[in-house]
């Protein structure tokens, strides 16, 4: 058992009731609180997974609400609200619509829960963290973003799928920001430890990188209706199971850079050490030219949304 009481999922559509799932029979913390505003869907999906307990032996105290009250005593809030995308849509044109839900539950945060680690993943996901850490006050610490382990999951997965090896020996870091702009970094990925290029010749490392940037697209365009979850949530739960356990682990998500990487102002994908008082640092590494030229244009496309989000009212 852990030494969280209390996580908050924000949202309880497909990401907030799978990673409901994930968090309860991980058994992470003492109670897990669904919210939503949708009348019955967090009561109704709370209750549902806790009847699942008896079978699967977890402790987690699952509830459901639609009060913002709600947010009151959490540890960890998770911000899942918001709409997801459609086929054709980019992740930007989701800016305005859940922008002012975001503020509603970050200022809730700031009055509920001020000592809370939150992590958001709503997208567009390093403008939303950028948004939800503006209107909660909190420290960037305490207030991160989860696309980076998502997109390297995708592109291990890739890499496993390729060389049929098991797809946990496969490391990688994909930073900057989660669009398609973002930046797999071939040199700090490898096969437990064997470099990439030696396994796989470049036209197919190519295409992975690829496949990986266009790797949530793939999957809206497969439902029609609406974006990933089971990935998205084994990488949110990975997160709050490393702040619950105070892992330090080496992940890469979206923190805000204060000059790390040639970047200020901007939260992108990098690799941070996470613990249980959120961000402990931010592993800077040496990228090569191409790779820094690359993360430099993913940082030029997350400030151009941020200057949309700066022109909207509030
Ligand atoms: C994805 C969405 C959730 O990458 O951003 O699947």
């Amino acid at each position: 058992m852990s030494g969280l009481a209390k996580v908050v999922v924000l949202g309880a559509g497909n990401i907030g009731g799978s990673l409901a799932q994930r968090l309860a029979e991980m058994d992470v913390a003492r109670e897990v609180m669904l919210v939503d505003i949708v009348e019955g869907l967090p009561e109704g999906k709370a209750l549902d997974l806790q009847e699942s307990a008896p079978i699967l032996g977890f402790s987690t105290r699952v509830r459901g609400s639609t009060s913002l009250d709600a947010i009151a005593g959490a540890d960890v809030v998770v911000e899942t609200a918001g709409l997801a995308r459609k086929p054709g849509m980019s992740r930007s044109d989701l800016l305005e619509k859940n922008a002012a839900i975001v503020r509603g539950h970050a200022q809730a945060v700031r009055a509920k829960a001020p000592n809370a680690v939150c992590v958001v993943v709503t997208n567009p996901v390093d403008v939303m963290t950028h948004y939800f850490r503006a209107q909660c006050g909190l420290p960037a610490s305490r207030v991160f973003g989860e696309s980076g382990t998502l997109d390297a999951a995708r592109f291990r997965w890739f890499v496993a799928e390729a060389l049929g090896v098991a797809p946990r020996d496969v490391t990688a870091f994909v930073l900057g920001s989660h669009g398609d702009t973002m930046v797999p970094i071939l040199s700090l990925s490898s096969v437990a430890g064997v470099p990439l290029a030696r396994l796989l010749p470049a036209d197919r490392l190519a295409a992975i990188v690829e496949r990986t940037q266009k790797g949530g697209g793939e999957i809206v365009n497969l439902l029609k209706t609406g974006s990933a979850f089971y990935a998205p949530t084994a990488s949110q739960a990975e997160l709050v199971a490393a702040i619950a356990r105070d892992e330090h682990r080496l992940v890469s998500v979206s923190a805000q850079l204060d000059g790390a990487f040639g970047e200020r102002d901007v939260y992108l994908s990098v690799p941070s050490v996470l613990g249980r008082n959120g961000i402990e640092r931010i592993v800077e590494v040496d990228l090569a030219p191409a790779e820094r030229t690359a993360f430099a244009k993913s940082a030029a496309a997350v400030r151009d949304d941020l200057a949309i989000l700066a022109k909207l009212p509030g």
